[in-house]
């Protein structure tokens, strides 16, 4: 059931929901979350069950302010309050030392905690909401299938998570990509994901180096698993593949050569680029890749999902930029090819 976001009977419903430990479908900046009360272990593991996601996997907490921060997290370092400052409420987590015996089913087994605070009004009003009825923390992965296109809109949450579940309407996410992780636990910031905040703006406010994630061993015997870190994540169902502009130039007209006569059925190649390329008819799918790179983290996961609703069988895309600003866009379409 989608409920518009901005009315406040929907918070309620969906403060009640969590409140009974039921999951609710949240929007926030960056992709849609699939949000259970944070401290309540059956329900968190009700959004394992529901994701299929292995439990082994830690979640981010959701908290509607940096003052939440000392529920869930010890020993704060101070280039870490340094990116709270800067970038809170917004697309950024920060993986912090657990308060022992806090929100351990989150955790994944670890004794460390992601937490998160989001900037969509929604997100915002409903955290502030569960705030006052006692929810300190909401966890919440992406609200997609585990290994899957994250959702950017209430309509693909509902797509793969089925009608029962109650989802806050928030409209399209503006960031399109998932936060920005950063490591505080090893002394200096590791970088573990990258999101639409690049890694000079991050350094600018930790006034130093912010280092890659393989650069520092893990203290400890658990290393993090991190599923946004998995080779192969953020996959569409048709098979993608990366290329650079006159390669993807080349394949499209032999391939459109090949099919513009025999051409029937629809399309099963889709083509996904910067560069303009030859028009292909019907044969193939083709869609313009925005030349700046917020633009493109904001459709990306839309845009993957429209070639497979179309039923196309392979996506070419053409390599993003080199530049920092496409760190986070690179990233995900390189494991949604692998
Ligand atoms: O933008 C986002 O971060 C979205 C929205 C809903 O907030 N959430 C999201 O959650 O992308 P999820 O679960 O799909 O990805 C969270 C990532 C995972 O790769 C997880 O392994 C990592 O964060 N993570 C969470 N807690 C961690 C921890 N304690 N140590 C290391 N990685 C952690
Ligand atoms: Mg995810």
């Amino acid at each position: 059931m989608i409920l518009p976001g901005d009315r406040s009977e929907s918070v309620a419903a969906a403060v009640r929901a969590l409140a009974s430990g039921e999951l609710v479908g949240m929007p926030t900046e960056t992709v849609y979350g699939l949000a259970a009360d944070a401290s309540n272990d059956v329900a968190v593991a009700r959004i394992f069950a529901a994701k299929g996601r292995p439990s082994e996997h830690p979640l981010i907490v959701h908290v509607a302010n940096a003052s939440a921060v000392t529920q869930f997290a010890w020993h704060i370092p101070a280039f870490a309050q340094a990116l709270m400052n800067s970038f809170w409420p917004g697309p950024l987590t920060l993986i912090l030392h657990r308060l022992p015996q806090v929100a351990a089913a989150c955790a994944g087994g670890q004794d460390s905690i992601g937490l998160r605070c989001p900037s969509h009004p929604v997100a915002a009003a409903l955290l502030n909401a569960c705030a006052c009825a006692g929810i300190s923390g909401l966890a919440a992965p992406s609200a997609n299938q585990f290994g899957r296109v994250s959702p950017t809109t209430a309509a693909h949450v509902q797509s793969e998570l089925g009608e029962k579940l109650l989802i806050l309407d928030g409209g399209a996410c503006s960031v399109g990509i998932e936060s920005t992780i950063i490591d505080c636990t090893r002394g200096v910031p590791v970088l573990l994901r990258p999101g639409v905040l690049t890694r000079a703006q991050l350094e600018a406010v930790c006034n130093g180096p912010v280092l890659g994630r393989d650069a520092l061993p893990v203290q400890g015997t658990v290393s993090p698993r991190a599923s946004g870190t998995l080779e192969s994540h953020y996959a569409p169902r048709a098979k993608l593949r990366l290329m650079d502009a006159k390669a993807l130039q080349t394949a499209a007209s032999l391939l459109a050569a090949e099919l513009c006569d025999a051409h029937v059925g629809p399309a099963t190649v889709a083509l996904y680029s910067r560069v303009p390329l030859a028009d292909t008819g019907r044969a193939l799918l083709q869609r313009r890749m925005p030349d700046d790179a917020e633009a493109a983290a904001r459709e990306l996961f839309s845009v993957l999902r429209d070639f497979d609703a179309h039923g196309v069988k392979l996506i070419w895309v053409e390599s993003p930029p080199d530049s920092p600003d496409w760190d986070g866009v690179r990233d995900r379409l390189q494991r949604a090819a692998s």
